[in-house]
């Protein structure tokens, strides 16, 4: 029988996903479990690299993992586990840490953003993130990483950083190889829709949340910016009416042919409405499954717990090979 490859990927923990993360990542992460072996991950230590609350991060994780579940990814088929829980994470981004270099770690863009926008607390977590997301990857020999664009470039550090590794001490990280998604266009702010759906924008009518209600969906929807002209095409320049229109055809799997001719006629106002509905029924059941996930704590905890039991033990063997690689003393 012929090996399945191996997906990992991992989201940071902001207790509900923004329509955005659904249609461009984890709604895609349950149908590779029909074809891969999985590995997901609630990435928390990656989460306090900026200030958080800790009873809100704690939340936060729970309800992170019980949307990962809702969203169908199941805890048995795959490996579904909270980064914390699992210390072979910390472990190897020590050694990887000392296989990066800091020319590197400075030219990622995401560090130069964040540390731009918290400039009272650059800490050293921030910077070294990469090789901690290396770490998880490279943990659990993964083939594949379904990640978003503005992950690429942390990808491609892990592959330099495991490339590294393996000219030092000899062939044994595999490269991870990005698994792209193709979800057409990015989802974009219902407000400002030149700019990227945003949790932290400040305008909450900007940003559907995969919690939100029927009614919240819908309104927001309603007060979607457009522009001055009257009709639903596909065309540069119309930013609002493409993402209103990217988004209709991510839930509906309609087409753009077809939802022009749909909405020939009609005003923008039919045109919102109906995205409304359609996201809002498209999210029900993730709603639905997620109330009763998170009303059951004593499960979650049951799938949590071994989740990091099997994370830990195909993790912690890569550990003791590493450890070994680079000349620590066997314990065992
Ligand atoms: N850095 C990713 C993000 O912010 C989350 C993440 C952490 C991740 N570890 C990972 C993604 C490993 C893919 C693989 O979205």
């Amino acid at each position: 029988m012929e090996e399945k490859k191996l997906i990992f990927s991992a989201i940071q923990p902001t207790g509900t996903f923004t329509l955005g993360n659904y249609i461009g990542a984890v709604r895609n992460w349950a149908p590779l479990q029909d074809k891969y072996d999985c590995i997901y991950c609630v990435a928390d230590m990656h989460a306090i690299t900026v200030k958080q609350e800790p009873a809100k991060l704690r939340q936060n994780i729970l309800s992170s993992y019980a949307l990962l579940m809702a969203c169908g990814i199941d805890p048995e088929r795959s490996i579904l586990f909270i980064q914390s829980h699992v210390p072979t994470h910390a472990m190897l981004n020590w050694i990887l840490c000392c296989n990066t270099q800091f020319g590197e770690l400075s030219r990622m863009t995401q560090f130069k953003d964040k540390s731009q926008k918290h400039p009272d607390d650059i800490n050293a977590g921030l910077f070294t993130y990469p090789s901690l997301m290396a770490a998880d990857i490279l943990a659990y020999n993964a083939d594949f990483v379904p990640v978003g664009i503005d992950q690429k470039q942390h990808l491609e550090l892990s592959r330099n950083i495991a490339q590294r590794f393996n000219q030092r001490y000899g062939d044994f990280f595999t490269l991870p190889e990005p698994y792209i998604i193709d979800v057409g266009a990015k989802v974009m702010s219902l407000q400002e829709p030149t700019k990227k759906m945003s949790k932290s924008d400040e305008n909450p009518n900007a940003c559907i949340l995969i919690l939100d209600d029927k009614d919240t969906i819908v309104r927001k929807f309603k007060r979607a910016v457009t522009d001055s002209e009257a009709e639903v095409c596909f065309r540069d320049g119309k930013d609002g009416i493409n993402n209103l229109m990217t988004i209709y055809s991510a839930v509906t799997g309609k087409d753009f042919a077809s939802i022009e001719a749909e909405f020939a006629g009609k005003g923008y106002g039919d045109f919102k409405t109906a995205v409304g509905e359609a996201v809002a029924d498209h999210l029900e059941p993730v709603r639905t499954e997620y109330a009763r996930l998170i009303a059951d704590k004593a499960y979650l905890k049951k799938c949590y717990t071994e989740g990091a039991e099997r994370a830990m033990k195909i993790s912690s063997r890569t550990v003791a090979k590493v450890y070994h690689k680079v000349g620590f003393v066997d314990l065992k």
